[in-house]
């Protein structure tokens, strides 16, 4: 039997989990997405030339795979569309291959408003959010008066209704405004036109793939500190990004994760407002900032770095049952004399080694620092562990043994090529058999 292993996020997003799903992908049949939308930005280098994709899973870019994005996705029918077709530029085409969840949850053209609307009422509270819309449409969907998919491919008087109930929702949110339906409805019965051929139910296919020893990823977007629960709330994104999300947003059950891979970046970084308790500033920053290009696949914006926070990758650890760890970026720390790792905080209430609830304790925390010598060697495209220069090792190791889990993975570089797949690992286990 094969095993089905999901690959999320252990810190704040962009952890370079594109490359990985991408570089594992040829031993799996199908790659599933389970939550999140087109504020996602996975970036993929194959051969030197760069993907970016936010929706359809980074599995697509490899011929004969199966992509499905499951019914904890919400869908912004004009990034879906702009996405396929920017692949079928590259040579790429979807059909056949790509399956959209019934039960998916549909961005409607105004939500994008509202999330610039919720976050300008917010004020100095802001979350920092993409603003795609992400955030209303998983209201609407909590707030049950989503349309779905499979909405837009039934009856239309029904349709007509469900649309005129949430504009209507929607113009009582903004003050004096009249917004008409049947434009929306127009629109959205569009939109179903064209996403027909790949609609499906991404539940039984999967139930379907895995009864004949097909074996499936399960893909995050965003990451367990950006999740709904277990994140830093509210600066989080509305979906569950940890490994609860799986199940719940694909319809497969908690049995049929045979592995957890957490995805790292050697050091941290986030986009957005919230606590960060090891971001750096001035310099240092900026170095990390430029040689990582630390910079939002989706937005731009530059990202916010700091040393690498072993209290948020053990809670991750804990949260999603990390099997193992896939290390990114740990060329990006190869020039500093030092690189340090916070293992504990230091707050009004004592020194704390678990991740807060309150934001307020993580604010004011102050990390504990282990400070280690850095390795001043370039370690960009080496393939085995052995060959990383022997500080580079003794960091590895002292972030497996501060954070328990080892890291099976170590990327050097961003291309495919440049990675460690450590002997013995977890994951050598989990695509040998
Ligand atoms: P939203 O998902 O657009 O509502 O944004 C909520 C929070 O999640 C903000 O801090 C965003 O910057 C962050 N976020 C959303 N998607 C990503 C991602 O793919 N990578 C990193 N941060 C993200």
């Amino acid at each position: 039997m094969k095993t089905n292993i999901a690959v999320l996020g252990a810190q704040w997003g962009d952890e370079g989990k594109g490359k990985i799903v991408d570089m594992l992908t040829p031993h799996f049949a199908a790659v599933a997405r389970y939550q999140g939308g087109h504020n996602a930005g996975h970036t993929v280098y194959v051969n030197g030339k760069k993907f970016v994709l936010h929706l359809i899973p980074s599995g697509i870019l490899h011929p004969g795979v199966t992509c499905l994005i499951g019914n904890g996705v919400v869908i912004d029918p004009h990034a879906l569309f702009a996405e396929v077709e920017e692949l079928a530029r590259g040579g790429i085409t979807v059909d056949g291959r790509l399956k959209i969840s019934e039960k998916a949850h549909i961005i409607l053209p105004y939500h994008r408003e509202l999330d610039v609307l919720s976050e300008a009422r917010r004020g100095e509270r802001k979350i920092g959010t993409t603003s795609r819309g992400i955030g209303p449409a998983y209201e609407d969907k909590i707030g049950r008066r989503g349309i779905r998919v499979c909405d837009l491919l039934g009856d239309r008087t029904a349709l007509a209704d469900e649309v005129r109930e949430n504009v209507s929702a929607r113009n009582r949110m903004i003050i004096d405004s009249t917004l008409d339906w049947k434009p929306v409805f127009e629109q959205v019965v569009a939109f179903g036109e064209r996403m027909k051929p790949w609609v499906a139910d991404v539940s039984l296919c999967l139930h379907a793939m895995m009864a004949d020893g097909k074996a499936v990823m399960f893909e995050g977007a965003q990451a367990t500190l950006l999740d709904i629960d277990h994140g830093t709330y509210p600066f989080v994104t509305s979906s569950n990004a940890s490994i609860g999300g799986v199940c719940t947003g694909l319809g497969v059950p908690a049995r049929a994760i045979g592995g957890v891979l957490g995805v790292a970046k050697a050091y941290t970084t986030r986009v957005g407002e919230g606590p960060l308790p090891t971001e750096l500033s001035g310099a240092l920053a900026d170095r990390l900032r430029e040689s990582g290009q630390e910079y939002g696949a989706s937005t731009g914006r530059p990202r916010r770095c700091g040393w690498y926070d072993a209290v948020v990758v053990r809670y991750s650890a804990r949260v999603n049952g990390l099997d193992a760890v896939a290390l990114t970026k740990l060329d990006v720390l190869d020039d500093l004399p030092e690189v340090l790792i916070c293992t504990g905080y230091k707050t009004s209430a004592g020194t704390i080694t678990e991740f807060p609830a309150d934001l307020r304790i993580l604010s004011g925390a102050e990390p504990v620092y282990e400070r280690m010598p850095g390795w001043s060697s370039p370690t960009k495209g080496v393939t085995e562990f052995d060959r990383l220069p022997a500080e580079a090792q003794r960091y590895v190791k002292r972030l497996e043994d501060v954070t328990g889990v080892d890291c099976a993975i170590v990327s050097t570089g961003s291309d495919r090529r440049e990675t460690i797949i450590k002997k013995g690992s977890a994951v050598e286990r989990w695509l040998s058999n």
